[in-house]
């Protein structure tokens, strides 16, 4: 379908970790081209995201990411209608090279430019492939970097019911599946080898925050796998690598399933959905099919390749920002720590 004047259209950059990643999206839902340049093959090298490689590999694809996803979208960069990028939170290397080129881009195009919350952007991913969905619903947060129960009681306004004390879900994940011998990145890891493991092999503990319900502590459960591992290996007993991922999973999944269908039933909300990189996990979305399934609860969820960072949910986010008033000037700076609901 071809574009007219009345239609927005989102130039989106993401560069917060190890994705740099550009994409087009028309009136907010619809995704023109989402281009990544996933960099997990580098770092693997290293066991984990080096930030300084990151924020180079950066440099060198940005421009490259942002003309083929405007190639892929058919568009010019004169048709854009604003340009969208993550300012925060994430690493500060990695962001400013996301933050500096859509500056310019926007600059030289002479295009409004909007700052985007990363997190924001993944909560909006459930917005692409569900075109009804719409606020108030009730979304978990789970990524490599952030564990969050969100209330969205509207576009771009959120409360936060719950957060990590600690380990993300994510980090947690990356932190077993090394310490198992899975390497990097663990969550995916994790995911697949745990179809050949028994999830009740292991009695690993379900963390409860004493002061606030919805608060996640995932550090004990990953001391408790380490604790785990040296006693086999004190006692000479032979590691199921299988089992010990099947049952640390089933903990976190626990967690997390418990913790959103309490808030669910607490705020009487019908609608839950999920984002970021740990909702891509099979376990955790045939677990909360079902839950929500016997509540009568709808559930959404982002196709992997949108759960995952990417630039097409910093567009959406972007258009509801855009759509709002909210426009950046020339001085954006990338914001590391950046809180969700927090404009700067
Ligand atoms: O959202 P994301 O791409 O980046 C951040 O904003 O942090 O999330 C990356 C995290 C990593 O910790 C990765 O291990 C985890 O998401 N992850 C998974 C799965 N796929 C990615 N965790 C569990 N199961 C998966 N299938
Ligand atoms: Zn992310």
């Amino acid at each position: 379908m071809t574009n007219t004047k009345e239609d927005v259209l989102i130039l989106a950059i993401e560069s917060s970790c190890d994705e740099t990643a550009a994409a087009v999206v028309k009136n907010g839902r619809e995704v023109l081209s989402n281009v990544i340049y996933s960099q997990i093959d580098l770092h693997t090298l290293y066991g984990g995201v080096v930030p300084e490689i990151a924020s180079r590999k950066h440099i060198e694809k940005i421009n490259q990411v942002v003309e083929k996803a405007l190639a892929d979208a058919g568009i010019a960069l004169a048709d854009v209608t604003a340009v969208a990028v993550t300012y925060g939170p994430g690493l500060v290397g990695a962001l400013l090279v996301g933050v500096s080129a859509a500056k310019s881009i926007a600059f030289a195009a002479d295009k409004p430019l909007v700052g985007v919350h990363h997190i924001e952007g993944h909560i909006c991913a459930n917005y692409i492939e569900n075109k009804e969905l719409e606020p108030p619903f009730l979304c978990l947060v789970v990524s490599g970097g952030h564990s969050h129960l969100v209330m969205v009681k509207g576009y771009g306004e959120y409360e936060i019911l719950g957060r990590t004390r600690d380990d993300a879900a994510g980090e947690a994940f990356d932190k077993v599946a090394r310490a198992i011998g899975l390497g990097y990145p663990g969550g995916p890891k994790i995911d697949k080898v745990s179809r050949e493991g028994n999830p009740e092999a292991i009695a690993f503990p379900r963390a409860k925050v004493e002061d606030n319900i919805y608060d996640f502590s995932f550090s004990g459960l990953k001391s408790a796998v380490l604790n785990y591992l040296n006693g086999c290996q004190m006692k000479g007993i032979e590691v199921n690598q299988a089992d010990v991922a099947a049952s640390f999973q089933k903990a976190v999944v626990d967690v997390l399933v418990d913790h959103s269908m309490h808030a669910c039933r607490q705020y009487g909300m019908n609608k839950f959905a999920i984002a970021g990189g740990v909702a891509s996990n099979s376990h955790l979305r045939e677990a909360l099919e079902k839950a929500c399934a016997q509540r009568n609860i709808t559930f959404y969820h982002p196709s992997p390749v949108f759960c995952t960072d990417n630039a097409a949910m910093i567009g959406v986010a972007g258009y509801y920002e855009y759509i709002k008033g909210v426009r950046h000037g020339w001085d954006l700076n990338a914001v590391p720590n950046l809180k969700l609901g927090e404009r700067i």
